[in-house]
């Protein structure tokens, strides 16, 4: 049974995916923390009705980044993970935390990556005219929001969407593609190589939304 460790920030509903999909799919692992950097964070909520642990780490109270990562970095260690997966989490994490797990730490981005890392990535995107959207699981570097690519999904963007619709429409598909990005690595389907990540049964790295699905026309 592999141990999985998921950081949120607030909603967590990447976090409930990832939860729901590993029970209902039998997956050779279970969720064993829930940890936020913010107390109010209404993920943990959830996580607690699953009887899963939570815990907190606040940002607030630790004076440097150092300080925060080490003490992130205790936290989620005394869970012993195999997997420590970011899902809505808001801070960034520096060498200390990143380091300490190199290769098991996976993030969620709402963007197709390396287009529009960091925040407002919806706005960004409406602004750029750009006309296909999405979200990218990836595996942590230093460098914010990259890193070695795992899987990418696609939707239409619409002429009349606002940053809350296109949102939206992205959202379904991270609830799609991180469940299955996890479910790969504890079942030991990715393989690392040169910065690229390839899924060694050959199964879509991708996923394109079909339009009438996510409401895009
Ligand atoms: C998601 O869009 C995620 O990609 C981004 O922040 C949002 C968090 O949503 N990093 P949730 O907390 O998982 O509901």
């Amino acid at each position: 049974m592999k141990r999985i460790v998921v950081l949120i920030s607030g909603r967590g509903s990447n976090m409930e995916a990832l939860v729901r999909c590993c029970a209902a799919e039998s997956w050779p692992a279970r969720v064993v923390a829930v940890i936020s950097n913010r107390p109010d964070a209404a993920g943990l909520e959830f996580a607690r009705a699953q009887g899963i642990a939570t815990g907190v780490v606040d940002h607030r109270a630790h004076a440097t980044r150092g300080a925060f990562d080490h003490a992130l970095r205790e936290a989620v260690a005394a869970h012993a993970p195999d997997l420590v997966a970011l899902a809505g989490f808001m801070r960034v994490l520096g060498p200390v935390f990143v380091h300490a797990w190199a290769g098991r730490l996976l993030n969620i981005h709402p963007s197709l990556l390396p287009a529009f890392p960091g925040l407002h990535t919806h706005r960004r995107a409406l602004e750029a005219g750009c006309k296909v959207a999405g979200a990218t699981v990836h595996f942590v570097t230093e460098a914010l929001d990259h890193g070695p690519i795992v899987i990418q999904s696609a939707v239409p963007v619409r002429p009349d969407d606002t940053e809350g619709t296109l949102a939206a429409r992205v959202l379904v598909t991270e609830h799609l593609i991180y469940p299955r990005a996890v479910r790969w690595f504890v079942e030991g389907a990715l393989e690392l190589d040169a910065g690229r990540v390839r899924q060694r049964d050959g199964q879509a790295q991708w996923l394109m939304a079909e339009p009438a699905a996510v409401g895009g026309g």
